[in-house]
């Protein structure tokens, strides 16, 4: 049986990296076997387009380029990694896929989808994530939380504006499709947003098509 496809989403400082370590435990509590990965990344050679994407640096990367990257390091993820775990049966957790591309660059850079669509088409053709949790934050709170980690990579540079776009996108695509997609409230208490994620996940797991 093919495994499951599940990405998480959203903009900066929505607790991304807290809550899919959570999914995991979920994933072992119901003796599920999967890999966690991520993008950009995922493959050593994916990783070092994640490395040149996210580098401050003084050229302007400019926005075909950066797309172009997104989808050569989710090329050769999918090849590597996501293709075949799924076909060997595993689950797959994936940090971001090409939602994200649609949120960051079609919306962000306001690139716009159609281009997307195509490079989506060529690189993946019909396959979809079979279950997307868009962790929703105002824009302001997450840039709050972003802000006391670490050094700002390229796209946290981005102002207000930038990800206000990136977040309408994603519940813009959360309203046109709520089958796949589920939003989760992650403005408030971890506890509160465990619960709905382990409900989403449950609900999943029992209404999934699984056979
Ligand atoms: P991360 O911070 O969630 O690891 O993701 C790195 C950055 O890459 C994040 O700011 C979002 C951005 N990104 C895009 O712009 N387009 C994409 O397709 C993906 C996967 C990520």
């Amino acid at each position: 049986m093919r495994g499951r496809f599940i990405t998480i989403e959203g903009t900066e400082g929505v607790g991304k990296t807290t809550n899919i370590e959570y999914i995991k435990q979920w994933l072992d509590t119901n003796h599920i076997s999967f890999v966690s990965t991520r993008e950009p990344g995922g493959t050593p050679l994916a990783e070092e387009i994640r490395e040149l994407l996210l580098a401050n640096r003084e050229e302007k990367v400019c926005s075909k380029a950066e797309l172009l990257m997104m989808f050569a390091g989710r090329a050769q993820h999918i090849d590597q990694v996501i293709e075949p775990q799924l076909a060997a049966g595993n689950w797959v957790l994936c940090d971001r896929f090409t939602d994200a591309t649609y949120a960051y660059q079609g919306a962000g850079r306001e690139m716009g989808n159609e281009l997307i669509a195509s490079l989506e088409t060529m690189v993946h053709a019909s396959m979809r994530p079979d279950l997307t949790l868009v962790l929703d934050v105002p824009v302001e709170l997450g840039l709050e939380r972003a802000g006391k980690r670490s050094e700002p990579d390229r796209f946290e540079l981005e102002k207000t504006d930038f990800f206000n776009r990136v977040r309408n996108a994603y519940l813009s695509m959360a309203e046109q499709n709520p089958q796949r997609y589920k939003i989760i409230d992650a403005s408030k208490t971890l506890e509160f947003v465990q619960q709905q994620i382990a409900y989403t996940l449950n609900n999943f797991l029992t209404t999934d098509h699984n056979g």
